[in-house]
């Protein structure tokens, strides 16, 4: 038996059977309700898109009461222990793991497209020597698609597959250099000998030395923190990409577009606001004020609380693991005791156990990335690399998908309409 829902109009008094699939219903059989053949169909109004579905999608999967995260089906507990950011990015975009030739041939692939034209050094080297890394990201990765003006043809497997390859190999490229730029340090161009995260680290932190090679433990830390990036389905930045991508515009400027969603301090700033937070804390006798203060509503608790998980965010239980790790090597951040104190308060507490509060993946992030020694806004940067594999796999599914049009939302709109309009001349008399 199909499920349906009924619903009376009570302007007309006329009642419509609408068809529920997936837990949902079309958009469209609501627009056929009419108070009359004149009027505009019934409309959903959804500022922010909170409870509307704008595509099907078989990327990634998350229950936010139950705490699960799931990329293709694979929880993120288990790729981000047994598997590495290039197989992860494999999986999202071919939509199963690789087999080992697969694997090797990915790896070779991404590899070698690590490079980008001479002519795209030079344009970074003129933006102003304080640019925000994100901004200098955003805008090097657009211009690549005048690099590759054949990105257009999007509607050819081969050449979205290229497109795909050379996104996720230049990106650790173009975030480097954008950090490099602002501490006025010379480009460091890829070590295709090193291993991709490893890479990007080189191309980081290399000074005079004749290869660069960052300690294990940093670099498993990073790529799990890739992985923890990689997709989170429809979330601002992904929706920017599959919104600028329903044009059918190359994938470049699709992506470019995410990185300015991500770039917003609602979407990829909250792990430098926790550290601000921490900082201002200052020592763990202070927390029960603090955490008084947030009670009073004064402010939030930063690194706490989620639109989507209201149990535990996955992706905190994993990076608060991988910060045991990093200080190993690094030497323990004060911060970090504050944090874990606060944390264990704040679990305990009335206040936050009802409203279902808990340690999202930003709590601990900030930590690990001021322990690289990577300044706050270099944070957005490293998540927009980490994230690339996830847009991409979305824009495939969206140029792929029949059921996608442009993107077109609908508004009420609340103006003035009719006016007479008089002259300049006439008005200014
Ligand atoms: N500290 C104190 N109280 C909070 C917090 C917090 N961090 N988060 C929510 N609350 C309270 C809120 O005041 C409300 O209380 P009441 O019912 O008494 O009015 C209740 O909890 C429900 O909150 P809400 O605002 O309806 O929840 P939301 O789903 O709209 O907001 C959120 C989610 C993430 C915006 C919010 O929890 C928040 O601002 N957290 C701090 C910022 C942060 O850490 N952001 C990073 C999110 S993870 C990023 C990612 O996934 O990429």
């Amino acid at each position: 038996m199909t499920e349906s829902l009924t619903v009376r109009d009570n302007r007309t008094g006329q009642e419509y059977d609408v068809p529920i699939t997936d837990g949902s219903i079309k958009a469209a059989d609501i627009g056929k309700i009419k108070a009359d053949e004149e009027t505009p169909g019934l409309a959903v109004y959804d500022p922010g898109f909170v409870n509307t579905a704008s595509c099907r999608s078989a990327v990634t999967y998350i229950d936010g009461e139950k705490g699960i995260l799931e990329y293709r089906g694979y929880p993120i507990e288990q790729l981000a222990e047994k598997s590495n950011f290039l197989e992860v990015s494999y999986l999202l975009i071919h939509g199963a793991l690789p087999t080992k030739a697969e694997y090797e041939a990915w790896v070779h692939e991404i590899t070698y497209h690590t490079f980008v034209h001479e002519n795209v050094k030079t344009f970074m080297q003129g933006f102003r020597y304080d640019a925000h890394p994100m901004g200098m990201l955003m805008a090097s990765t657009g211009a690549l698609s005048t690099f590759y003006p054949d990105a257009r043809n999007i509607s050819d497997p081969d050449n979205r597959h290229m497109q795909i390859v050379r996104m996720i190999a230049k990106m650790p490229t173009l975030g480097a250099w954008s950090f490099r730029h602002a501490q006025g340090k010379p480009y460091i161009y890829p070590d295709n000998d090193l291993s991709y995260t490893a890479n990007f680290l080189s191309m980081l932190f290399k000074m005079s030395e004749s290869k660069f090679e960052a300690d294990e433990r940093l670099v498993k830390a990073l790529d799990i923190l890739f992985i923890l990036h990689a997709d989170h389905e429809q979330n601002c930045s992904t929706n920017a990409v599959r919104s600028v991508g329903s044009s059918q515009v190359d994938p470049y400027s699709a992506v470019s577009a995410g990185i300015g969603a991500l770039y917003g301090p609602l979407h990829g700033g909250a792990n430098e606001a926790v550290l601000r937070m921490l900082r201002r804390i200052g020592t763990k006798e202070n927390i029960p004020a603090f955490i008084e203060g947030v009670k009073n509503g004064n402010e939030k608790l930063m690194g706490f609380g989620h639109r989507v998980y209201k149990n535990h965010d996955p992706r905190a239980t994993i990076i608060k693991k991988a910060c045991d790790d990093v200080f190993e090597v690094t030497g323990v951040n004060p911060l970090l005791e504050i944090a874990k104190e606060l944390e264990k308060i704040a679990l305990e507490d009335e206040y936050f156990i009802s409203r279902k509060l808990y340690p999202n993946v930003d709590f601990y992030s900030g930590l690990i990335y001021e322990a690289f020694q990577f300044p706050p806004e270099m944070f957005t940067v490293l998540f927009a690399i980490g994230r690339t594999p996830g847009w991409l796999a979305q824009w495939l599914e969206l140029v792929q998908d029949k059921e996608q049009k442009i993107a077109r939302p609908k508004q009420i709109y609340t103006g003035e309409r009719r006016l007479d309009f008089t002259p300049a001349s006439e008005r200014w008399a």
